[in-house]
């Protein structure tokens, strides 16, 4: 008998429902959708099992108040927290989701204490540092949802800038979910070509600073909450990636042990993904002005880090 792959989400709000959509939609796994708000997960739940005979899927999907239905699950992507409103930062969140996260973690390593963890509620750097306390799991079953997301932004404006498919767009986003994010620019290419070779250095530092931006942008346009269509994807490919076995290599927050010469800290760094979660880290030379702007984002994590009180 094949047995599915199960996938919890822990968390029903616009980020857990867009992931549930996106998981179920790629067929993924057996999806479990957890929330603490009574009818929410379920109704969702519900009605997304309703576009099977239309999408095709023959996964299945269940949304629950109860921990216990995301008993053995393989991936747990935590999203579960408070969103960011206007003139909220990431760090005013911290307090209010720190407290989230532990619980869920808690209940999360009861009922699934070998699953891969992905921690995507904000600030991301510091509920995945979080997690990985609180979890007591090893370093390459917790991982954080950033890069993945912030990196589809800078692939997104450098293709807008150079009328090209999305998609054959490569580049990266290293080091924190913030401000101090770091977008390579000398890596970013397009089919092979450098963009350097293709776009003036002003075109370039708007798109780092759009990039940086990329969260607080839609925040601005929304009001009253933020992104989750693009996080909900981004936490769906790093749980396919583990899922399938797929060693993909996406940027990911990992606690670095030596790695780009930083340790005992989360940062968004090149992983391979598989089914041991983070298998590898691609470590490469970075010039000096990339890595003074990574251990600003170091700096910045370690505050974060500290305010958590773990
Ligand atoms: C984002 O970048 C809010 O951190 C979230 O969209």
């Amino acid at each position: 008998m094949i047995t599915r792959k199960k996938l919890s989400i822990i968390g029903a709000g616009n980020v857990g429902a867009s992931a549930a959509h996106w998981a179920v939609n790629r067929g993924i796994a057996d999806v479990a959708m957890i929330d603490v708000v009574e009818g929410v997960p379920q109704g969702k739940a519900l009605d997304l099992m309703q576009s099977g005979p239309i999408d095709g899927f023959s996964v299945s999907l269940v949304g629950s108040n109860d921990f216990r239905d995301t008993a053995d699950s393989d991936v747990v992507i935590i999203m579960a927290g408070l969103a960011r409103k206007p003139g909220m930062g990431r760090k005013d969140l911290l307090s209010k989701n720190v407290a989230i996260v532990k619980s869920c973690t808690r209940e999360v390593v009861k009922y699934s204490p070998e699953c891969v963890l992905i921690v995507v509620t904000n600030p991301i750097d510091a509920m995945v540092y979080t997690a990985f306390k609180v979890s007591g799991f090893p370093r390459n079953r917790v991982i954080g949802m950033a890069g993945v997301l912030d990196s589809a932004r800078y692939r997104t404006f450098l293709a807008q800038a150079l009328g090209v498919a999305a998609r054959d767009v490569s580049a990266m986003v290293m080091g924190i979910h913030g401000l101090k994010m770091l977008p390579l620019v000398r890596l970013a290419n397009v089919a092979g070509v450098p963009v350097s070779d293709l776009l003036s250095e002003q075109e370039l530092s708007e798109i780092v600073e759009r990039t940086q931006y990329g969260g607080i942008e839609i925040v601005n346009h929304l009001k009253t909450g933020s992104a989750y269509f693009t996080p909900g994807l981004s936490a769906v490919e790093m749980a396919e990636a583990i899922l399938t076995d797929s060693k993909r290599v996406l940027p990911c927050a990992a606690f670095l042990e030596g790695e780009f010469g930083i340790s005992g800290c989360f940062l968004g760094v090149p992983a391979v993904l598989g089914a041991g979660g983070v298998e590898r880290i691609l470590e490469f030379e970075l010039t000096q002005d990339e890595k003074a702007a990574l251990l600003e984002s170091e700096k910045v994590v370690r505050e974060q880090m500290e305010a958590t009180g773990l």
